[in-house]
Order: structure tokens, then C-alpha cells, then sequence
């Protein structure tokens, strides 16, 4: 059983293969957090919950008759507001008082198998064979207003989700004004904050550094994800690196505003609060009414940040991503983007499919500047019914001479956006969000609509339905390339308006599912100027996320790396272009590590180029299980090392290895070995090219001489070795 309950000690277990998570319903039935980490055999846990004397200065309450108990010092499992811890809450009320004084009590609790799934809100998914949940009621006995928080198991991939449902019972309306989905009570704060920052062009840089005293916090408040931070952190153990050490991750199943916040008291233990940014967020419920909140997801691991990389990479593809993309093999795509811009016919995208299909590839998307008046990107978002200027004959009339050449045929969409010269902005106006006095601010020419709206989702609905329904099309891109200013929505009362941002989010999701369910089969592919809404939320409606505009391959290296620190290879949106650095092969071997495809003008390749990139293509498939199912080890992450980039690929079973070394410039040194991980050292691998055979002990141990000849040494020159078990 991975969830179990005590009744003699009060004392909830949750245990994975590798971790457990302990509760305690202590007197006046506070919810004390015992412990999470490495797993425990014990039942006898009670202890954990002290953390020292309190002095003169800490609050108490009376009743609990315990000199060592204090709200502010003892670990909290789900921390409120107002009654006696000083600490970041996760939870706070304004009830009909007028005040925020919020303190729950346990009420009750199950304990059942399988896994809820979330109102309106992407969620992991689990049989009831794969998982078990824990959901604890407990009740603020002022406002009358009852706590639901959710745990899930998933006990052999070594994650637990959480998640926390609010119920107005009582008599009046109340005010949510933060409601977090998970907090995490640590008895330390020796911990690294390992973390992906960036900007457009420039996503998921690893940034990694001490824990301090005080508050420290990443956040967006761009209404989107946005690419300055991920809405994930590791927590890094002291002596954890890659693949050794004690590492805990968190990710928030989320799109919007969100909020990372750990607080380090002078005690020196860290509190993590994940959840919805509480900034700009209020959330009124009347007697009756429900909020949920978004799903945080919690690994820990004992095998350094690899460990904690490879669970992830696991548990997404079989718990979040329901597309049956997840799992089936996915067309080698050509986009039209880079290689024409808006500058483009049905001619020219059946030329390039022509000379796509000569070079192995299996589907054309035609991206950005097919619809309305959209010559360039001043107009016609929200106008999707297709330019026939452009596209002679019709959609269905190109498709159709596409798909003659054995092409799938893939769109793009931008649903949330609309441009202020756009009939939809001269028919609707206030469809563009906008606050009620003020001007829209504008940002790449265009605005967000109000996705709160219902009739506003309707209309793109109907719109995206009549072209997709009405057209053979295999894949959508859907694209997001601004965030929300003046926020307000005309339809939300004012006293409602604290609402907005995450209405936002929920109308964005209703939307995806609407399509997503109306065409099931379509591989949906989300972009948000490059990675700025790459998140676990989105990977429920799509199996993979365009990883940024940047495709220069050497900056990819650490795009790419970065995003592996929480998301799979297969989610990676990366393809090779025309971008002048490096040759084909290296853009290849590093678009290899993500999905794969191309974003250049196919008809101006030498027959040199076009012969490599035929070989690109039988690769493709050659290691496309490998790849996708694999186990990812960085070996030399370009966050560490500026010369060389080096990964591999293991299968499941240890039978293969892929390994790839890229130099991103000359090292001083011009001798180099580097030694694989996750073999097997009683086997051994023939190098596929050469023929030669290894032990997996020397591979691992002795390690591949990268100084050798034929060896890469120019920069911008990479290597691929295959190894497969004799
Ligand atoms: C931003 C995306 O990241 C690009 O790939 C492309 O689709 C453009 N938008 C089109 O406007």
C-alpha cells in the first residue's frame, strides 16, 4: 500500500519506491508536516514534528497543552494565515469580518485507488492499479470554509501529486486571496535552488545557487507562462550533482500566473510554497461554490538531478500527456517559417513539399500568414478563414496536391490573439482585453482576447472548427506571442475582476480541450514565441512544445539541456534551419535531442546537403525508439562547460547507446575521454561504426577517448556513436 494511516499515532505514510512523505493530525488537529525524502521503514515518526524551544515571541495555542508546539515553528503541512504562523502561508481568507485570519483543522479523510481528475484544469492521470490518493478534509471553523487537500501516489515512478479543492460551507460569500497548491515544510535550508531562467530567444538557462534567509521567489504575472522562468525548482542537497545526492523537484501543472516561493527563517528551515501567483489574484466564493487549484507535481530523488530529470521525463509522457502522440510515432515535419516568412503561395509550399518528400520527410506545416489579410504580422489575428489570394484554389485544393505527394499537411493558429486591423477587432472591439479608461497596450502589433468570455471561445471555436473539420489536417500549431496587459474582463463584475488571470488560464484550457476533442487525432504542437509557455500544463493537450525561435544549434545546446531538467527529449520542439553556425550534421545531432524536423527552404539545398540530410532522416527513425523511450544522461551540460556539450541516450533494456559530443569551441587542452553512463558493466557494446567491442566496465569507467583521429576538433563539429550490446 503506498498511502497508509496510522490510527493509533494519527500518522499518514506516503511512500513511493524510493521516498516517503509523512502527516501528522495532532492535538486540536492541527496537520503537522513529519518529513519527505529518502524512504523510511518506520511508523514511529512522531518526533519529527519538533524543531526546536520556541521563545518568548512565538504564538500558541493554549489547548494544544504542548510547550514544544507553535504554529510559527513546528513544520506545517498546509500553512494559513493570521493564527500563529508568521511564516509564507498557502492558504488565506477573507470571510465576511472582513479579515484574513485563516486556520484549518483536520475534519476526515479517505484513501482510495486511482486518481480524481481536476475541474477545468490539466491533471495527471493514473488506473487504479498505477496510483492511490489521499484526500484530507479540513475545515476553518470560522468562515465555515473546508479545505480538500490532494495527494496522489504514484508509487513505482517515485512522484506525488498534490493539489487542494476549497469549499465555501458556510453561510456567506468569502474571498480567496492565496491559495496555493502544495507546501513543503524542509528541516534545512542547505539546499541549492536549481531553477530555468531566460527571455525570448534565449530560454531554460540553468541557474543554480544557495538558499538565504528571507524570501525567495520565482513568479510570472504575464497572465502566460512566460519565458523568464519555468514553473519549476529543484532543491539540491548539499554534495548533490548530476547524477549522485539528494535532489527534490517541483512543477506546477500550470499556464499562467504562477508563483515558486521558499522562505528560509532564522531557524534554518525552508518552506516551499507552489501554486497560483497570489499577486493580482482574488477569487470570490459563494456559499456552495468550489475553487481548485492547479496540480503541483513532487519527485524526489536520491540519484543527483539526472534521477530526478529521467523520473520526470518517465512520468510525462504515461500521466499528463493524454494525446495518443505521446506514444505513437510522429511524422518528420518540414515548417515553412524560417524558409518563407509570410512570403509564401500554394506553389511555393507544394514545392516544398515536392523537394521535402525527395528528402525523406513526412509532413509540410504551414505556418504563420495563410489567413484573412495577413501579409505580415500588423493584421488580420482572429480572422481565420483562409486567403485565397495566397492559398489558389483553396485549402482543401492545397492539401489535397500535398498529401498527392505522400505529404501530411500541418496549420498553424494563434486562437487567443487578435490584431486591432482585423474584421473580428472592427466586429468586437471589446473582445481585446482592456481596462475599463485605459488602452489596450499593443505588443507585436497585436492584443489578447478575452478568453474569459464564453461567446468570445465560441466564436474562435466555430472559426478553427469550419477549417479544420472542412480540411484533411494532421497537425496544429498553436502559437501565443504576447501577455496581458490592462488586465479586466468587461463581462466580470468588479468585485470579480481578481479574478481575471486565472479565468484567463481556464478559458485557454477550455479552449485546447474543445479542440483537442473535437479532433483527437491531430498532433498538437504548442509555441509561445519559441518556449515562452512551456510548461506541464500545455503538455496535457500537447505532446511537444516548439523549445524557442533561437535554432542556432550551439545556443540550443543549453536551451535544450536546460528544458531537460524537467521535460522529456520528446517534448522538444527542435529543428535543424539555415542558421549560419555549424554544419548539417551538428544541427542535426542536436535537433536529434528533441523532436526533429527542419525549418528551411528545401528547394536551396546542394545535392551534398540534400544527401545528409536524407541520412538525417533514416536516423531518425533508426533511433527514434531510443530516443524517445531512453533514458537521458547529460554527461557535460554547456551550463558547466563552454568548450563541449556531450549526451547519451540509453535504451531501457541497456542494450544501446547513443552518445553525442558537441564542441562549441576549441579547448585548451587537446586531449579529452569522457565515460558513459547507465550501462551494463557485465556486457559488452560494439561501436557500430568501427566495429570494435567494449565492456560496459570500460565504457563507464575508462571512458571513450575523444582525442583520437576522426575525433571532432573544429569548432562547431559534433560526433554521434551508436554502441548496441553483442
Ligand atoms: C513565433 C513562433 O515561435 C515562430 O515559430 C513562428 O510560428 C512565428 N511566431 C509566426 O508568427
Amino acid at each position: 500500500m503506498a498511502i497508509t494511516f496510522n490510527e493509533e499515532k494519527k500518522i499518514f505514510k506516503l511512500d513511493t519506491r524510493d521516498s516517503t512523505y509523512a502527516i501528522l493530525i495532532y492535538r486540536e488537529n492541527y496537520l503537522v508536516h513529519l518529513y519527505y525524502g529518502a524512504k523510511l521503514p518506520d511508523d514511529n515518526l512522531t518526533g519529527l514534528m519538533y524543531r526546536g524551544r520556541f521563545d518568548s515571541l512565538s504564538p500558541y495555542n493554549p489547548k494544544v497543552e504542548d510547550p514544544l508546539f507553535s504554529p510559527d515553528i513546528n513544520p506545517m503541512e498546509y500553512s494559513t494565515n493570521g493564527a500563529g504562523d508568521f511564516r509564507i502561508s498557502a492558504l488565506s481568507v477573507r470571510g465576511e469580518a472582513g479579515n484574513t485570519v485563516t486556520d484549518i483543522r483536520y475534519v476526515s479523510h479517505r484513501i482510495f485507488s486511482g486518481k480524481p481528475g481536476l475541474s477545468g484544469l490539466p491533471a495527471a492521470f493514473a488506473s487504479e492499479e498505477e496510483a492511490q490518493t489521499l484526500e484530507v478534509e479540513t475545515v476553518d471553523a470560522v468562515t465555515g470554509v473546508k479545505v480538500f487537500l490532494l495527494y496522489t501516489v504514484f508509487e513505482d515512478l517515485g512522484v506525488m501529486t498534490r493539489s487542494v479543492r476549497v469549499e465555501n460551507g458556510g453561510k456567506s460569500p468569502v474571498e480567496l486571496t492565496r491559495v496555493y497548491s502544495a507546501c513543503v515544510d524542509l528541516p534545512r535550508m542547505d539546499y541549492d535552488m536549481v531553477h530555468l531562467y531566460g527571455r525570448w530567444n534565449k530560454e531554460n538557462s540553468l541557474n543554480r545557487h544557495p538558499l538565504m534567509h528571507g524570501i525567495q521567489s520565482i513568479r510570472s504575472k504575464r497572465g502566460m507562462t512566460g519565458a523568464n522562468h519555468n514553473p519549476f525548482v529543484a532543491l539540491a542537497a548539499p554534495g548533490c550533482t548530476e547524477e549522485t545526492g539528494e535532489a527534490f523537484g517541483f512543477h506546477l501543472v500550470y499556464s499562467g500566473n504562477f508563483a515558486i516561493d521558499i522562505e528560509c527563517d532564522t531557524r534554518e528551515f525552508s518552506r516551499l510554497l507552489i501554486g497560483i501567483n497570489p499577486e493580482d489574484f482574488r477569487w470570490r466564493l459563494e456559499p456552495g461554490e468550489v475553487f481548485t487549484s492547479p496540480e503541483a507535481v513532487m519527485v524526489y530523488s536520491s540519484q543527483g538531478l539526472g534521477g530526478m530529470s529521467r523520473t520526470l521525463h518517465k512520468f510525462y509522457p504515461a500521466h499528463l500527456m493524454r494525446s495518443e502522440w505521446a506514444h505513437k510515432k510522429r511524422p518528420l515535419l518540414i515548417n515553412s517559417w524560417e524558409a518563407a516568412y509570410f512570403d509564401f503561395d500554394d506553389d511555393k509550399l507544394v514545392e516544398f513539399a515536392q523537394k521535402a518528400k525527395e528528402l525523406g520527410i513526412e509532413m509540410l506545416v504551414m505556418d504563420d500568414g495563410w489567413f484573412g489579410n495577413r501579409c505580415d504580422d500588423h493584421r488580420a489575428l482572429g480572422d481565420w478563414y483562409v486567403n485565397e489570394k495566397k492559398l489558389k484554389g483553396g485549402l482543401s485544393n492545397l492539401i489535397q496536391r500535398v498529401n498527392d505527394l505522400g505529404i501530411k499537411f500541418g496549420i498553424w493558429y494563434e486562437p487567443e490573439m487578435i490584431n486591432p486591423d482585423s474584421d473580428l477587432y472592427r466586429a468586437h472591439p471589446d473582445w481585446a482585453i482592456r481596462a475599463p479608461g485605459r488602452e489596450h497596450s499593443i505588443s507585436r502589433y497585436q492584443c489578447v482576447l478575452d478568453m474569459t468570455r464564453k461567446e468570445v471561445r465560441d466564436n474562435i471555436f466555430e472559426q478553427m472548427y469550419k477549417v479544420i473539420s472542412q480540411n484533411h489536417i494532421d497537425y496544429i500549431k498553436w502559437d501565443c506571442n504576447r501577455h496581458i496587459t490592462e488586465a479586466a474582463s468587461a463581462a466580470l463584475p468588479p468585485e470579480r475582476q481578481g479574478e481575471f488571470f486565472h479565468r484567463y488560464v481556464l478559458g485557454v484550457y477550455d479552449l485546447m480541450d474543445r479542440i483537442t476533442t473535437a479532433f483527437p487525432h491531430i498532433l498538437l504542437e504548442n509555441c509561445s514565441s519559441g518556449g515562452g509557455r512551456f510548461d506541464p500544463g500545455m503538455l496535457y493537450y500537447s505532446p511537444q512544445i516548439w523549445a524557442s525561435d533561437n535554432t542556432d544549434p550551439i545556443e540550443r545546446l543549453s536551451i535544450q539541456f536546460g528544458a531537460s531538467l524537467c521535460y522529456p527529449v520528446s517534448a522538444m520542439g527542435a529543428h535543424v534551419s539555415a542558421s549560419p553556425r555549424t554544419g548539417l550534421k551538428t544541427k542535426g545531432a542536436v535537433a536529434m535531442c528533441g523532436t526533429f524536423g527542419y525549418e528551411l527552404d528545401p528547394r536551396k539545398m546542394t545535392e551534398e546537403e540534400k544527401d545528409q540530410v536524407r541520412g538525417q532522416a533514416a536516423d531518425y527513425h533508426r533511433y527514434y525508439d531510443l530516443i524517445r523511450k531512453g533514458d537521458f544522461y547529460r554527461l557535460v551540460s554547456p551550463a558547466e562547460n563552454s568548450f563541449h556539450c556531450e549526451w547519451e541516450f540509453v535504451s531501457e533494456d541497456q542494450s544501446e547507446v547513443l552518445f553525442t559530443s558537441v564542441i562549441m569551441r576549441q579547448p585548451e587542452h587537446n586531449f579529452y575521454i569522457q565515460r558513459l553512463r547507465g550501462l551494463d558493466p557485465d556486457r559488452y557494446y560494439r561501436d557500430e561504426d568501427t566495429g570494435e567491442v567494449y565492456s560496459g566496465a570500460l565504457l563507464m569507467n575508462a571512458g571513450i577517448n575523444l582525442s583520437g583521429d576522426g575525433w571532432p576538433r573544429e569548432d562547431g563539429d559534433s560526433l554521434t556513436k551508436h554502441f548496441v550490446a553483442v
